[in-house]
């Protein structure tokens, strides 16, 4: 049990965010949970994490990465670490992208992680910093170009803090999962998400906690050694190349 540890939890609503938020209370954390539109899920998570375990923290705070300001973080009063698991795709051929799009995606991803750290890189020393990255960020995407080039920079990204702030110290990880259960899907048809089963070598789509589990592993001090990589859920998927 990693107790009395602050997390913050970007996009704490969402399928595979609440379920990080979920593992994380039940291991002894407290957990700052960020949402965008999902308040009254986020209110929901608060309220029954807070009757469940009364010893932990737990709050909501919605704001917008792209926008942010110290103004937004001012609820932290303690941090050890923070996992990025917010996040939208456009699902659309190259050419078809429009440049609110691309830049949505480059700020979701690149420009918000980067002022949330800026922000808190002094309260983060001796913990840690876990990225849901995305199988894709490592293979590439057809009709998800500008999502997958995104979550390759978040890898560039989570290699060199790592490499930067491992004497602070601060371990910078990642995990990538494969077809995960969510709302983040919803362009896909039953028949598009079969057929993607069809080529993951366990032969079916993962569950939100079985990215939690890795999440938990990467903050605790059972990789106390590991800093700078990857680790995939995804069923085998990448295996395939
Ligand atoms: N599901 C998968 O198969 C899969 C695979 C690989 C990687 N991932 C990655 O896992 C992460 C979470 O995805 P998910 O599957 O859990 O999706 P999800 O259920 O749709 O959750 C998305 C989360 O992101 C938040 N969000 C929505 N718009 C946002 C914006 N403009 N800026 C910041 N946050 C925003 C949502 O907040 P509200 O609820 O308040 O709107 C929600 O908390 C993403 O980074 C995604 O790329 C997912």
């Amino acid at each position: 049990m990693e107790k009395n540890k602050f997390v913050l939890v970007t996009g704490g609503t969402g399928a595979i965010g609440s379920a990080i938020v979920e593992l994380l209370a039940a291991s002894g954390y407290s957990v700052y949970i960020h949402y965008v539109h999902s308040e009254s899920k986020a209110i929901e998570l608060v309220d029954r994490l807070t009757t469940q375990y009364p010893a932990q923290w737990f709050s909501a705070h919605q704001f917008r990465l792209e926008t942010l300001t110290k103004e937004d973080l001012s609820f932290i009063f303690e941090l050890s670490s923070v996992v990025f698991a917010h996040g939208t795709t456009v699902y659309k051929e190259f050419g078809e992208t429009s440049f609110e799009e691309r830049h949505s995606l480059f700020n979701q991803y690149m420009e918000g992680p980067y002022l949330i750290l800026k922000l808190v890189e002094n309260q983060l020393r001796g913990g840690s910093v876990v990225y849901i990255g995305s199988i894709f960020g490592h293979l590439g995407a057809s009709w998800e170009a500008w999502y997958s080039t995104m979550k390759a920079g978040q890898i560039g990204m989570m290699k060199s803090l790592a490499k930067e702030w491992a004497t602070y110290p601060i371990r910078v990880n990642m995990v990538s999962p494969g077809l995960i259960y969510s709302n983040i899907h919803q362009h896909l048809s039953e028949e598009d998400i079969t057929l993607t089963i069809s080529e993951i070598p366990i032969q079916r789509a993962g569950l939100p906690e079985e990215v939690a589990f890795a999440v938990r592993f990467l903050l605790s001090e059972d990789s106390r050694y590991i800093t700078g990589q990857a680790i995939f859920v995804d069923g085998g998927w990448n295996l395939l190349g």
